[in-house]
Protein backbone atom coordinates (compact mmCIF):
# COMPACT_ATOMS: atom_id res chain seq x y z
CA UNK A 1 0.00 0.00 0.00
CA UNK A 2 1.02 3.55 -0.69
CA UNK A 3 -0.14 6.28 1.67
CA UNK A 4 0.23 9.94 0.79
CA UNK A 5 0.48 12.13 3.70
CA UNK A 6 -0.23 15.84 2.90
CA UNK A 7 1.02 18.62 6.04
CA UNK A 8 2.05 21.79 6.08
CA UNK A 9 1.47 23.82 9.37
CA UNK A 10 2.81 23.08 12.58
CA UNK A 11 0.18 21.11 14.62
CA UNK A 12 0.11 18.61 11.50
CA UNK A 13 3.39 18.20 11.98
CA UNK A 14 3.13 17.42 15.87
CA UNK A 15 0.06 15.46 15.12
CA UNK A 16 1.34 13.05 12.18
CA UNK A 17 4.40 11.60 13.33
CA UNK A 18 2.30 8.79 15.30
CA UNK A 19 0.55 7.68 12.17
CA UNK A 20 4.03 7.91 10.53
CA UNK A 21 5.32 5.40 13.01
CA UNK A 22 2.57 3.35 12.64
CA UNK A 23 2.69 2.46 8.78
CA UNK A 24 6.71 2.14 9.28
CA UNK A 25 6.07 -0.51 11.98
CA UNK A 26 3.99 -2.45 9.30
CA UNK A 27 6.84 -1.78 6.95
CA UNK A 28 5.14 0.88 4.64
CA UNK A 29 7.06 4.20 4.25
CA UNK A 30 4.45 6.49 3.42
CA UNK A 31 4.96 9.44 0.92
CA UNK A 32 5.72 12.97 2.99
CA UNK A 33 4.58 16.10 1.16
CA UNK A 34 5.03 19.29 3.27
CA UNK A 35 3.13 22.13 1.51
CA UNK A 36 5.09 24.80 3.07
CA UNK A 37 2.30 26.59 4.89
CA UNK A 38 4.66 26.82 7.57
CA UNK A 39 8.39 27.77 6.80
CA UNK A 40 10.24 29.82 9.83
CA UNK A 41 12.46 27.37 11.23
CA UNK A 42 10.62 27.71 14.32
CA UNK A 43 7.55 26.94 12.76
CA UNK A 44 8.89 24.13 10.95
CA UNK A 45 12.34 22.61 10.41
CA UNK A 46 12.50 22.43 14.40
CA UNK A 47 9.48 20.00 14.79
CA UNK A 48 10.57 18.07 11.61
CA UNK A 49 14.04 17.67 13.25
CA UNK A 50 12.67 17.03 17.03
CA UNK A 51 9.88 14.41 15.89
CA UNK A 52 12.47 12.59 13.09
CA UNK A 53 10.36 13.30 10.37
CA UNK A 54 13.28 15.20 7.84
CA UNK A 55 12.87 12.57 5.15
CA UNK A 56 10.03 15.28 3.75
CA UNK A 57 10.03 13.58 -0.40
CA UNK A 58 8.21 16.78 -1.71
CA UNK A 59 8.55 20.23 -0.07
CA UNK A 60 6.21 23.20 -2.26
CA UNK A 61 7.02 26.26 -1.11
CA UNK A 62 3.34 27.86 -1.03
CA UNK A 63 4.41 29.87 1.94
CA UNK A 64 1.92 32.85 2.76
CA UNK A 65 -0.68 34.45 1.26
CA UNK A 66 -5.04 35.20 1.01
CA UNK A 67 -7.14 31.96 1.79
CA UNK A 68 -7.44 31.63 -1.89
CA UNK A 69 -4.21 31.98 -2.73
CA UNK A 70 -2.65 29.52 -0.29
CA UNK A 71 -5.25 27.34 -0.85
CA UNK A 72 -5.10 27.63 -4.34
CA UNK A 73 -1.22 27.20 -4.47
CA UNK A 74 -1.38 24.86 -2.25
CA UNK A 75 -4.27 22.52 -4.28
CA UNK A 76 -2.35 22.99 -7.49
CA UNK A 77 1.23 21.98 -6.33
CA UNK A 78 -0.64 18.81 -4.48
CA UNK A 79 -2.17 17.73 -7.84
CA UNK A 80 1.12 17.67 -9.66
CA UNK A 81 2.38 15.31 -7.04
CA UNK A 82 -0.51 12.90 -6.48
CA UNK A 83 -0.97 12.72 -10.92
CA UNK A 84 2.98 11.73 -10.77
CA UNK A 85 2.89 9.80 -7.41
CA UNK A 86 -0.54 7.86 -7.47
CA UNK A 87 -0.87 7.07 -4.16
CA UNK A 88 -3.36 4.63 -2.89
CA UNK A 89 -4.77 7.25 -0.14
CA UNK A 90 -4.09 10.48 1.11
CA UNK A 91 -4.22 11.43 4.70
CA UNK A 92 -4.94 14.91 6.05
CA UNK A 93 -5.26 15.91 9.19
CA UNK A 94 -7.03 18.99 11.28
CA UNK A 95 -8.54 22.19 9.14
CA UNK A 96 -5.85 23.98 8.07
CA UNK A 97 -5.89 25.33 4.14
CA UNK A 98 -3.08 22.37 3.30
CA UNK A 99 -5.82 20.15 4.59
CA UNK A 100 -8.60 21.21 2.41
CA UNK A 101 -6.45 21.86 -1.05
CA UNK A 102 -4.94 18.28 -0.14
CA UNK A 103 -8.59 16.89 0.46
CA UNK A 104 -9.76 18.38 -2.76
CA UNK A 105 -7.35 17.77 -4.99
CA UNK A 106 -6.79 14.39 -3.96
CA UNK A 107 -10.54 13.51 -4.34
CA UNK A 108 -10.93 15.00 -7.80
CA UNK A 109 -7.99 12.77 -8.65
CA UNK A 110 -10.38 10.21 -7.32
CA UNK A 111 -7.53 9.40 -4.80
CA UNK A 112 -9.68 8.11 -1.78
CA UNK A 113 -9.30 11.21 1.19
CA UNK A 114 -8.11 9.74 4.58
CA UNK A 115 -9.29 12.87 7.27
CA UNK A 116 -7.80 12.13 10.50
CA UNK A 117 -9.27 14.71 13.26
CA UNK A 118 -12.07 14.90 11.45
CA UNK A 119 -16.09 15.52 12.84
CA UNK A 120 -14.76 18.75 14.78
CA UNK A 121 -16.97 21.86 14.37
CA UNK A 122 -16.78 25.23 16.25
CA UNK A 123 -20.29 26.11 14.10
CA UNK A 124 -19.09 29.26 13.40
CA UNK A 125 -18.01 30.32 10.13
CA UNK A 126 -16.52 33.26 10.16
CA UNK A 127 -13.53 30.67 11.21
CA UNK A 128 -11.60 29.66 8.28
CA UNK A 129 -11.02 26.62 9.89
CA UNK A 130 -14.59 25.82 10.31
CA UNK A 131 -15.08 26.08 6.70
CA UNK A 132 -11.89 23.74 5.94
CA UNK A 133 -13.35 21.21 8.74
CA UNK A 134 -16.87 20.96 7.04
CA UNK A 135 -15.65 20.96 3.21
CA UNK A 136 -12.92 18.37 3.49
CA UNK A 137 -15.01 15.79 5.75
CA UNK A 138 -17.52 15.99 3.03
CA UNK A 139 -14.68 15.44 0.38
CA UNK A 140 -13.38 12.54 2.22
CA UNK A 141 -13.42 8.69 1.94
CA UNK A 142 -12.28 7.71 5.38
CA UNK A 143 -13.08 9.55 8.59
CA UNK A 144 -11.29 9.53 11.79
CA UNK A 145 -13.34 11.88 14.22
CA UNK A 146 -11.47 11.82 17.62
CA UNK A 147 -14.35 11.08 19.80
CA UNK A 148 -18.33 10.22 19.69
CA UNK A 149 -19.05 14.14 19.88
CA UNK A 150 -16.93 14.01 16.81
CA UNK A 151 -18.96 10.79 15.16
CA UNK A 152 -22.06 12.68 16.20
CA UNK A 153 -21.59 16.14 14.76
CA UNK A 154 -20.48 13.51 10.88
CA UNK A 155 -23.97 11.89 11.65
CA UNK A 156 -25.51 14.58 11.85
CA UNK A 157 -24.53 16.15 7.95
CA UNK A 158 -24.99 12.42 7.08
CA UNK A 159 -21.42 11.12 7.23
CA UNK A 160 -22.01 8.02 8.47
CA UNK A 161 -19.87 5.37 6.14
CA UNK A 162 -16.35 4.50 6.92
CA UNK A 163 -16.11 6.59 10.10
CA UNK A 164 -14.03 5.04 13.25
CA UNK A 165 -13.32 7.22 16.04
CA UNK A 166 -9.69 7.04 16.75
CA UNK A 167 -8.99 9.52 19.98
CA UNK A 168 -6.69 12.00 19.11
CA UNK A 169 -3.30 11.45 17.84
CA UNK A 170 -2.18 14.60 19.86
CA UNK A 171 -2.76 12.03 22.98
CA UNK A 172 0.23 9.61 21.44
CA UNK A 173 2.44 13.13 20.59
CA UNK A 174 2.27 14.38 23.95
CA UNK A 175 2.97 10.16 26.00
CA UNK A 176 5.61 10.12 23.16
CA UNK A 177 7.47 13.29 24.21
CA UNK A 178 6.33 14.35 27.60
CA UNK A 179 9.37 12.86 29.30
CA UNK A 180 12.19 13.28 26.62
CA UNK A 181 10.94 16.99 27.20
CA UNK A 182 11.33 16.57 30.50
CA UNK A 183 14.77 15.63 30.17
CA UNK A 184 15.98 17.29 27.34
CA UNK A 185 14.30 21.12 27.42
CA UNK A 186 16.22 23.34 29.98
CA UNK A 187 13.40 25.96 29.12
CA UNK A 188 12.16 26.69 32.54
CA UNK A 189 15.74 27.28 33.69
CA UNK A 190 16.80 29.80 30.88
CA UNK A 191 13.62 32.18 31.69
CA UNK A 192 13.79 31.49 35.10
CA UNK A 193 10.78 30.00 35.29
CA UNK A 194 9.15 27.98 38.70
CA UNK A 195 6.84 25.01 37.89
CA UNK A 196 3.94 25.64 38.77
CA UNK A 197 4.69 29.87 39.26
CA UNK A 198 3.37 31.01 35.62
CA UNK A 199 0.88 31.28 33.19
CA UNK A 200 1.37 30.02 29.49
CA UNK A 201 -0.23 32.07 27.18
CA UNK A 202 -0.64 31.40 23.05
CA UNK A 203 -3.08 33.17 20.72
CA UNK A 204 -2.62 33.19 17.31
CA UNK A 205 -6.33 33.12 15.45
CA UNK A 206 -7.15 35.65 12.98
CA UNK A 207 -10.19 35.98 14.81
CA UNK A 208 -8.10 37.31 17.85
CA UNK A 209 -4.90 39.23 16.32
CA UNK A 210 -6.80 40.30 12.63
CA UNK A 211 -8.75 43.09 14.57
CA UNK A 212 -6.77 45.73 16.39
CA UNK A 213 -9.54 45.82 19.00
CA UNK A 214 -9.18 42.54 19.61
CA UNK A 215 -5.66 42.69 19.76
CA UNK A 216 -6.18 45.12 22.53
CA UNK A 217 -8.09 43.48 25.08
CA UNK A 218 -5.77 40.44 24.63
CA UNK A 219 -2.94 42.99 25.67
CA UNK A 220 -5.52 44.34 28.95
CA UNK A 221 -6.16 40.86 30.30
CA UNK A 222 -1.60 40.33 30.09
CA UNK A 223 -1.56 43.81 31.71
CA UNK A 224 -3.58 42.85 35.15
CA UNK A 225 -2.43 39.39 35.38
CA UNK A 226 -1.00 38.69 38.69
CA UNK A 227 1.11 35.69 37.86
CA UNK A 228 4.51 36.46 35.55
CA UNK A 229 3.54 35.16 32.22
CA UNK A 230 5.44 33.49 29.40
CA UNK A 231 4.45 33.94 25.78
CA UNK A 232 5.84 32.17 22.66
CA UNK A 233 4.46 34.24 20.31
CA UNK A 234 3.43 33.02 16.34
CA UNK A 235 4.83 34.93 13.94
CA UNK A 236 0.98 36.31 12.77
CA UNK A 237 0.11 38.04 16.46
CA UNK A 238 4.31 39.44 15.85
CA UNK A 239 3.19 40.84 13.01
CA UNK A 240 -0.07 41.91 13.45
CA UNK A 241 1.22 43.95 16.50
CA UNK A 242 4.03 45.75 14.93
CA UNK A 243 1.29 46.41 11.61
CA UNK A 244 -1.01 47.97 14.76
CA UNK A 245 1.55 49.81 16.25
CA UNK A 246 0.83 47.95 19.60
CA UNK A 247 4.63 45.79 19.53
CA UNK A 248 6.25 48.23 21.90
CA UNK A 249 2.88 47.94 24.64
CA UNK A 250 3.70 44.65 24.95
CA UNK A 251 7.15 44.75 25.26
CA UNK A 252 6.03 47.06 28.30
CA UNK A 253 3.94 44.30 30.52
CA UNK A 254 5.79 43.56 33.68
CA UNK A 255 6.22 40.02 34.19
CA UNK A 256 5.24 39.06 30.77
CA UNK A 257 7.85 37.15 28.78
CA UNK A 258 7.92 37.23 25.09
CA UNK A 259 9.53 34.72 22.65
CA UNK A 260 9.46 32.92 19.51
CA UNK A 261 7.65 30.16 18.64
CA UNK A 262 9.42 27.36 20.86
CA UNK A 263 10.07 23.96 19.75
CA UNK A 264 7.48 21.15 20.86
CA UNK A 265 10.26 19.78 23.70
CA UNK A 266 10.53 23.06 25.19
CA UNK A 267 6.57 24.31 25.11
CA UNK A 268 5.61 20.43 26.51
CA UNK A 269 7.96 21.27 29.10
CA UNK A 270 6.17 24.92 29.86
CA UNK A 271 3.25 23.53 29.44
CA UNK A 272 3.48 20.85 32.01
CA UNK A 273 4.72 23.16 34.25
CA UNK A 274 2.68 26.31 33.97
CA UNK A 275 -0.10 27.08 36.63
CA UNK A 276 -2.25 28.16 33.97
CA UNK A 277 -2.69 27.54 30.21
CA UNK A 278 -4.76 30.76 28.49
CA UNK A 279 -4.96 30.09 24.75
CA UNK A 280 -7.08 30.29 21.74
CA UNK A 281 -5.06 27.52 20.22
CA UNK A 282 -6.73 24.09 19.33
CA UNK A 283 -4.00 21.97 20.08
CA UNK A 284 -2.74 23.67 23.20
CA UNK A 285 -6.52 23.54 24.39
CA UNK A 286 -6.44 19.28 23.69
CA UNK A 287 -2.55 18.87 25.22
CA UNK A 288 -3.53 20.75 28.38
CA UNK A 289 -6.18 18.50 29.33
CA UNK A 290 -3.89 16.00 29.22
CA UNK A 291 -1.33 17.28 30.81
CA UNK A 292 -3.87 18.28 33.76
CA UNK A 293 -3.11 21.60 33.78
CA UNK A 294 -6.21 24.30 33.98
CA UNK A 295 -7.20 25.81 30.46
CA UNK A 296 -8.94 29.30 29.84
CA UNK A 297 -9.52 29.58 26.19
CA UNK A 298 -9.69 33.00 25.16
CA UNK A 299 -12.73 32.64 22.24
CA UNK A 300 -16.27 32.64 22.88
CA UNK A 301 -16.69 29.25 20.95
CA UNK A 302 -14.37 25.86 20.68
CA UNK A 303 -14.67 22.55 18.24
CA UNK A 304 -13.09 20.94 21.50
CA UNK A 305 -16.33 21.62 23.43
CA UNK A 306 -15.30 17.60 25.60
CA UNK A 307 -12.49 19.44 26.95
CA UNK A 308 -15.51 21.74 28.62
CA UNK A 309 -17.77 18.86 29.88
CA UNK A 310 -14.92 17.32 30.91
CA UNK A 311 -14.49 20.50 33.27
CA UNK A 312 -10.76 20.82 32.30
CA UNK A 313 -11.42 24.35 29.82
CA UNK A 314 -13.48 27.25 30.28
CA UNK A 315 -14.33 29.57 27.40
CA UNK A 316 -13.40 32.84 29.15
CA UNK A 317 -13.66 35.04 25.92
CA UNK A 318 -12.22 38.38 24.94
CA UNK A 319 -13.61 40.62 28.46
CA UNK A 320 -11.20 41.25 30.97
CA UNK A 321 -13.35 40.85 34.20
CA UNK A 322 -14.12 37.26 33.30
CA UNK A 323 -11.01 36.48 32.64
CA UNK A 324 -9.68 37.62 35.54
CA UNK A 325 -12.09 36.09 37.99
CA UNK A 326 -11.10 32.60 36.51
CA UNK A 327 -7.76 33.81 37.19
CA UNK A 328 -7.86 34.76 40.46
CA UNK A 329 -10.48 32.02 41.34
CA UNK A 330 -7.37 29.01 40.53
CA UNK A 331 -5.30 31.08 42.03
CA UNK A 332 -7.19 31.23 44.96
CA UNK A 333 -9.93 28.32 45.79
CA UNK A 334 -7.25 25.14 45.94
CA UNK A 335 -10.20 22.75 45.34
CA UNK A 336 -11.47 24.67 41.98
CA UNK A 337 -8.17 24.58 41.31
CA UNK A 338 -7.76 20.83 41.32
CA UNK A 339 -11.23 19.91 39.41
CA UNK A 340 -9.95 21.51 36.86
CA UNK A 341 -6.52 20.07 36.95
CA UNK A 342 -8.06 16.69 37.32
CA UNK A 343 -10.56 16.56 34.79
CA UNK A 344 -10.42 13.37 32.52
CA UNK A 345 -8.69 13.49 29.41
CA UNK A 346 -11.55 12.84 26.57
CA UNK A 347 -9.50 12.46 23.77
CA UNK A 348 -8.56 8.38 23.99
CA UNK A 349 -5.61 6.67 24.98
CA UNK A 350 -2.34 7.33 22.58
CA UNK A 351 -3.09 4.62 20.04
CA UNK A 352 -4.49 6.64 17.80
CA UNK A 353 -2.08 6.52 15.15
CA UNK A 354 -1.79 2.64 15.08
CA UNK A 355 -5.53 2.63 14.84
CA UNK A 356 -5.54 4.56 12.01
CA UNK A 357 -3.05 2.86 10.14
CA UNK A 358 -4.43 -0.79 10.92
CA UNK A 359 -7.84 0.37 9.51
CA UNK A 360 -6.37 1.78 6.31
CA UNK A 361 -4.36 -1.35 6.02
CA UNK A 362 -7.36 -3.55 6.80
CA UNK A 363 -9.26 -1.66 4.07
CA UNK A 364 -6.21 -2.79 1.26
CA UNK A 365 -7.76 -5.03 -0.71
CA UNK A 366 -6.35 -6.07 -4.37
CA UNK A 367 -3.89 -3.47 -5.26
CA UNK A 368 -6.37 -0.67 -3.74
CA UNK A 369 -8.08 0.77 -0.87
CA UNK A 370 -11.62 -0.12 -0.90
CA UNK A 371 -13.91 2.17 0.40
CA UNK A 372 -17.52 1.93 0.51
CA UNK A 373 -19.79 4.83 -0.83
C1 LIG B 1 -2.81 28.41 10.29
C2 LIG B 1 -4.20 27.78 10.33
C3 LIG B 1 -4.70 27.75 11.77
C4 LIG B 1 -3.72 27.06 12.68
C5 LIG B 1 -2.33 27.66 12.52
C6 LIG B 1 -1.34 26.82 13.28
C7 LIG B 1 -5.46 28.20 8.27
C8 LIG B 1 -6.61 28.91 7.68
N1 LIG B 1 -5.15 28.54 9.52
O1 LIG B 1 -2.95 29.73 10.76
O2 LIG B 1 -5.93 27.04 11.82
O3 LIG B 1 -4.14 27.23 14.00
O4 LIG B 1 -1.94 27.65 11.14
O5 LIG B 1 -0.29 27.56 13.76
O6 LIG B 1 -4.86 27.38 7.64
N2 LIG B 1 3.84 33.36 9.09
C9 LIG B 1 5.21 33.52 9.20
N3 LIG B 1 5.99 32.40 9.15
C10 LIG B 1 5.49 31.14 8.99
C11 LIG B 1 4.10 31.00 8.87
C12 LIG B 1 3.30 32.11 8.92
O7 LIG B 1 5.70 34.62 9.34
O8 LIG B 1 6.26 30.18 8.97
C13 LIG B 1 2.99 34.57 9.19
C14 LIG B 1 2.74 35.23 7.85
O9 LIG B 1 2.66 36.61 8.07
C15 LIG B 1 1.38 34.72 7.47
C16 LIG B 1 0.70 34.60 8.83
O10 LIG B 1 1.72 34.20 9.72
O11 LIG B 1 0.68 35.57 6.60
C17 LIG B 1 -0.43 33.60 8.85
O12 LIG B 1 0.01 32.32 8.41
P1 LIG B 1 -1.03 31.29 7.77
O13 LIG B 1 -0.32 30.04 7.43
O14 LIG B 1 -1.83 31.94 6.70
O15 LIG B 1 -2.05 31.05 8.94
P2 LIG B 1 -1.83 30.80 10.49
O16 LIG B 1 -2.26 32.02 11.23
O17 LIG B 1 -0.48 30.27 10.73
N1 LIG C 1 3.36 24.58 20.06
C1 LIG C 1 4.75 24.53 20.07
N2 LIG C 1 5.45 25.69 20.27
C2 LIG C 1 4.82 26.87 20.49
C3 LIG C 1 3.40 26.91 20.49
C4 LIG C 1 2.70 25.75 20.26
O1 LIG C 1 5.34 23.46 19.90
O2 LIG C 1 5.51 27.89 20.68
C5 LIG C 1 2.60 23.34 19.78
C6 LIG C 1 1.62 22.92 20.84
O3 LIG C 1 2.25 22.10 21.79
C7 LIG C 1 0.56 22.18 20.03
C8 LIG C 1 0.61 22.83 18.67
O4 LIG C 1 1.82 23.59 18.63
O5 LIG C 1 0.89 20.82 19.88
C9 LIG C 1 -0.57 23.72 18.45
O6 LIG C 1 -0.40 24.42 17.27
P1 LIG C 1 -1.08 25.82 16.99
O7 LIG C 1 -1.49 26.44 18.26
O8 LIG C 1 -0.16 26.57 16.12
O9 LIG C 1 -2.32 25.42 16.08
P2 LIG C 1 -3.82 24.93 16.39
O10 LIG C 1 -3.74 23.72 17.23
O11 LIG C 1 -4.54 26.08 17.02
O12 LIG C 1 -4.35 24.68 15.03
Amino acid sequence: MKPAIVFGTRPEIIKLPPVVRAFEKEGIRPLLIHTGQHYDYEMSNVFLEELELQRIDYHLEVGSGSQAEQTGKAMIKIERVLMDEKPDVTIVQGDTNTVLAGALASVKLRIPVAHVEAGLRSFDRTMPEEINRVLTDHASDVLFPPTEEARRNLEREGITENVYVTGNTIVDAVLQNSEIAEQKSRILEELSLKPKGYILITAHRAENTDSRENLEKLIGIFESLSLPAVYPMHPRTENRLKAFGLWERVGQIKDLIVTKPLGYLDFLRLQKNAKIVMTDSGGVQEESIILNVPCLTLRYNTERPETIEAGGNVLVGLEKERVLEYVNRLIEDEEFYKRMANAPNPFGDGKAGERIASILLGMYDGGKLVVRS
